[in-house]
């Protein structure tokens, strides 16, 4: 690893080995949701509490301040979006690289992010892309995320609730993870699952964050975020369930105080009513 990608990652990974990062990329296929529609504002307020802030340059170049002390982490890939989903399943996978290098390095980001779609008609081009990128980015120093296992199908998967469904749930997530790895990337994003989540970890060649999912009431997200570290993650890149919170600020810092500070859930779900 050279020493420009284990300083761009040490700018994420904080001297504890974990990380919070900041998820705001939604829109490159979701377009204005809730809690983003407006980002300037609620960039300025909630990136000083992240570790890292994920979002796409059209973010970075029109919301996020220039004196930004916060590292980012750039959304390199992307194309279709949730309407050609709607009309058309498995298209929502068909992603391909969007920026350069060049392009990355020019918003001094510290990383790039890019999909995978393990299991759908365009695993291997999206797998393609990681590899790709990876072989990029190492050239400039730069670390890759890769992202997997998020989205509504996903989101479905997590919800079963019967032993054969969490068990197959958990080893997607294992192979995804695992299979992200081997292909590179310096870092891999995934979702929770209760069963065996330290298999997907475990398995994993490098660290993982949790992706947050569906906003969810806070104290769910906490539990998960206190699981997922217990687990083996070494943080989170949560969004909807920060932005789209009642109170973002108290949100992320009690996802704070669970990631830097060991507080077990309950703790931490008084800090966020204290905030309020
Ligand atoms: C999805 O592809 C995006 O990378 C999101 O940033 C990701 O799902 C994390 O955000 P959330 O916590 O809202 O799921």
């Amino acid at each position: 690893m050279s020493w420009g990608l284990k300083n761009r990652l040490s700018r994420i990974i904080q001297k504890d080995g974990r990380t919070l990062m900041f998820a705001v990329d939604h829109g490159y296929f979701l377009g204005a949701i809730t809690g983003i529609k407006q980002p300037k504002k609620m960039l300025d307020k909630i990136v000083p509490y992240a570790d890292a802030v994920m979002l796409t340059r059209g973010m970075v170049n029109s919301a996020l301040r220039y004196d930004t002390s916060q590292p980012i982490i750039l959304r390199a890939d992307g194309g279709p979006s949730i309407a050609a989903e709607k009309n058309n399943s498995n298209k929502l996978s068909n992603h391909e690289i969007m920026i350069t290098l060049e392009d990355a390095v020019k918003l001094n980001a510290s990383a790039v992010a890019i999909s995978i779609f393990v299991g759908t008609k365009h695993e291997t081009q999206t797998m393609n892309n990681l590899s790709r990128m990876v072989s990029e980015a190492e050239k400039y120093g730069m670390p890759v995320l890769a992202v997997t296992a998020v989205g509504a199908e996903l989101d479905a998967m997590k919800a079963q609730s019967n032993k054969k469904d969490k068990e197959k749930f958990r080893q997607y997530l294992t192979l995804a993870c695992r299979m992200a790895s081997e292909h590179g990337a310096h870092l891999v994003k995934t979702y929770y699952c209760k069963e065996g989540f330290s298999e997907v970890t475990g398995s994993c060649l490098v660290p993982v964050v949790m992706a947050g999912g569906k906003a969810g009431d806070p104290l769910g997200a906490l539990k998960e975020t206190y699981e997922a570290v217990k687990g083996g993650a070494i943080g989170v890149d949560m969004g909807r369930n920060i932005f789209q919170s009642v109170n973002p600020v108290a949100m992320i810092k009690s996802v704070r105080s669970v990631i830097h500070e060991g507080y077990r859930p309950n703790k931490a779900f008084k800090l966020y009513k204290s905030l309020l």
